[in-house]
């Protein structure tokens, strides 16, 4: 299948390559690929784990996949330098097409000079022909788009331009560009062309109500946002267990530190607010409550690729005593995020293969927001998951959808 990668040459994005090659080689194993594990058996005959990649991006776009792999190797040294010499000649192959920057805010802005169609004074709809070109060609039918770009700000969002479909064709005729920004142009290059979209990252993509209806009308799966792959994992596998023994939890403090351009362009406040709802919400929806929160994601440029999460919980008991929790989450970014690249490709594209389409809710396990379900408990997402996968393709009306009516 085909992975079309949005911020092909970020370090998530280079890593899911490396990774995905040298499993294709036999150079390393499956280790941390969810699709591989035996609840999802039979997935290899439907999405086998052999890809072809290709994207769009705004910066080092004359260079290929190699070339950027290892700058970010050069950085980070995050895996062995065997398995990237093992993949060099794949890679090599791999050059992005130019993508498009467009309110992605002054975070993105700051990784140097930028290749991108709107600084040369193409309109929102010539923006969007060539990104569905570009997908198309490439993809043709046998496969899926993934964003990882760089987060973008919050979204402005528009009743006129964002509520329909309608609306949103409008503001691309009138070239209202105030209203758009590039993971919107690019998500419905994607569900235009009928492709399916993972949205990894907390930017808008998909999930305005005009693209959700250009899924359903163009029978198209997507899922997002914000892959869960660090501390927002930890906290939503261990902030039941409160729940669970009916303790309150009065506060949760989280502190994010990190390097590297993720980290260079969420040191930017409209870049990074995008993150921290993100991050933040999980909370409120677990417990039904509020706790009192901190979350805070500061730059920390020699950490590179590593991420620190230091947490504190403030919990109260039996006899209203009050106790507290600590953790530090010490992870490396790409590599945590990395198999969940190939393991969203590979379910959108079943879903697809097997006739779902809209939000796959049932995804959410994969993500900090999950797109349509307030479930963030990270063990009812899984047996969700596991209930959607054993259910695929049986005739609708099953209770597979029903089982995310039963709350957190
Ligand atoms: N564990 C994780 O690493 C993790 C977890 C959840 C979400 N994410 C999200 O994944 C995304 C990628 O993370 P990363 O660490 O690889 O960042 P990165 O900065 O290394 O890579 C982002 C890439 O996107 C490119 N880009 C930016 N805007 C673009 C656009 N509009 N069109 C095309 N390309 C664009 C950049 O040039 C860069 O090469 C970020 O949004 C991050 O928040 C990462």
């Amino acid at each position: 299948m085909k992975i079309w990668l949005l911020g092909m040459h970020g370090v998530v994005a280079t890593t899911a390559m490396v990774g995905a090659k040298a499993l294709e080689k036999s150079i390393v194993d499956s280790n941390g690929l969810v699709s591989e594990l035996p609840e999802f058996d039979g997935i290899e005959k439907i999405a086998p784990p052999e890809f072809d990649f290709s994207g769009h991006e705004i910066r080092w776009i004359n260079e290929d996949a190699y070339d950027a792999a290892l700058k970010h190797w050069n950085l980070n040294k995050h895996y062995d330098y065997e398995i990237l010499k093992g993949v060099k000649d794949d890679l090599k192959e791999i050059i992005p097409k130019k993508g498009t920057a467009l309110n992605c805010g002054p975070g993105v802005e700051s990784l140097g000079e930028l290749s991108a169609f709107e600084k040369e004074g193409y309109t929102l709809r010539e923006i969007v022909d060539i990104l569905r070109d570009d997908i198309s060609e490439f993809v043709k039918n046998d496969g899926v788009v993934i964003n990882v770009a760089s987060t973008e700000p919050v979204v402005n969002f528009s009743k006129d331009y964002h509520d329909t479909l309608e609306g949103f064709e409008t503001m691309l005729d009138d070239n209202i560009t105030d209203h758009a920004n590039a993971s919107m142009l690019y998500a419905y290059a994607a569900l235009k062309e009928g492709i399916p979209y993972g949205n990894f990252t907390p930017s808008v993509g998909s999930s305005i109500p005009a693209l959700k209806e250009l899924a359903i009308k163009n029978r198209v799966p997507h899922a997002g946002n914000d892959g869960k792959t660090g501390e927002t994992l930890v906290k939503t596998t261990i902030a039941p267990m409160f729940l669970y023994r009916n303790m309150t939890v009065e506060g949760w403090m989280s502190y994010n530190i990190l390097g590297d351009d993720d980290g260079k362009v969420l040191a930017h406040a409209e870049n990074k607010e995008s993150k921290v709802i993100s991050k933040d919400s999980v909370l409120e929806k677990t417990y039904g409550y509020s706790p009192y929160s901190i979350c805070e994601i500061r730059m920390f440029p020699s950490l590179v690729d590593n991420k620190i999460a230091f947490d504190f919980v403030h919990f109260r008991g039996f006899l209203g005593s009050k106790m507290k929790f600590y953790f530090i989450w010490d992870g490396i970014d790409a590599i945590l995020a990395a198999p969940l690249i190939l393991d969203i490709a590979r379910f959108l594209y079943t879903a697809k293969k097997r006739g779902e389409y809209g939000v796959i809710r049932e995804m959410g396990f994969f993500f900090k927001s999950p797109m349509d379900t307030d479930i963030v408990n990270t063990h009812r997402q899984f047996e969700i998951l596991k209930e959607w996968y054993k259910n695929l393709g049986r005739p609708k009306g099953l209770p597979k959808k029903g089982i995310l009516t039963l709350g957190t």
